[in-house]
């Protein structure tokens, strides 16, 4: 099964969540039979977005949680409170968190065990900045980072995997190209594609490409940004993979 998600990053408020979820509801959702579609909203709006979304399968998450379930971490939220909001899904490891909020290979690591000791299923997110993949270095750089958010895991079978390469995130980032990917993914599979749920793909994912991007070989979802923050956005990325 293609898993085919969304984060809404650091956008949305309660009226367009009920707008975007009202799209997505209106469109034709056989187009998704054979799909896991899943929507990581805001912490705010994890409860809202599960109570809409939750009876039609799509299944939501959170963007982030602390590893110790409770105590004198001001301004966090642990794996306990994200799933009592609603979250069945929580994304760790993102680069944007690694880069702005101190998110290491130990943190992903520690959030791993604690997601998965509330079974919850963690997502968890790898990727190489630009030098490192002018380099050639991507293969090494993101076993490394899987390698290290796994250690000590015993069952990861429901771990789902997003390799989003650094240089293709966001506004700035640009699109992958064919060739691009094929030597991750063929190294992701061989690697770790019998141990875990899925491996998705993420970084500039439109209409365009959704399709060619789920057709390499050992990816097994996508993972969107910008083009699936409104409802119809999502939905046709979802007739697209479907
Ligand atoms: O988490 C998904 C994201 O990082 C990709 O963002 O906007 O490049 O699709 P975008």
């Amino acid at each position: 099964m293609y898993w085919v998600g969304t984060s809404w990053k650091m956008n949305g408020d309660a009226a367009s969540a009920r707008e975007y979820c009202a799209a997505l509801l209106a469109a034709d959702r056989s187009a998704w039979e054979g799909l896991q579609p899943f929507v990581i909203p805001p912490a705010t709006l994890i409860s809202a977005v599960r109570a809409a979304l939750g009876p039609a399968g799509v299944l939501v998450g959170a963007q982030n949680a602390h590893w110790e379930d409770k105590g004198a971490w001001t301004g966090e939220l642990s794996v306990p409170q994200v799933a009592d909001a609603g979250a069945q899904i929580v994304e760790i490891g993102h680069s944007e968190r690694r880069e702005y909020f101190n998110e290491t290979d130990e943190t992903v690591n520690l959030k791993v065990k604690a997601i998965l000791a509330h079974d919850l299923r963690p997502l968890v997110c790898v990727g190489e900045d630009r030098s490192v993949f002018e380099a050639g270095g991507s293969v090494e750089h993101v076993c490394a980072q899987v390698d290290a958010a796994l250690r000590g895991v015993d069952d990861t079978s429901t771990i789902l995997l997003a390799y989003e390469p650094i240089w293709a995130i966001g506004e700035k980032g640009r699109e992958p190209m064919p060739g691009d990917l094929e030597k991750v993914f063929d190294a992701l599979q061989g690697r770790y594609g019998d141990r875990v749920e899925a491996t998705l793909y993420g970084g500039s994912v439109n209409p365009g490409n959704a399709a060619r991007l789920l057709g390499i070989p050992g990816v097994s979802g996508l993972f969107v940004g910008r083009s699936a923050w409104s409802g119809e956005g999502y939905a046709e990325i979802l007739r697209l993979a479907g």
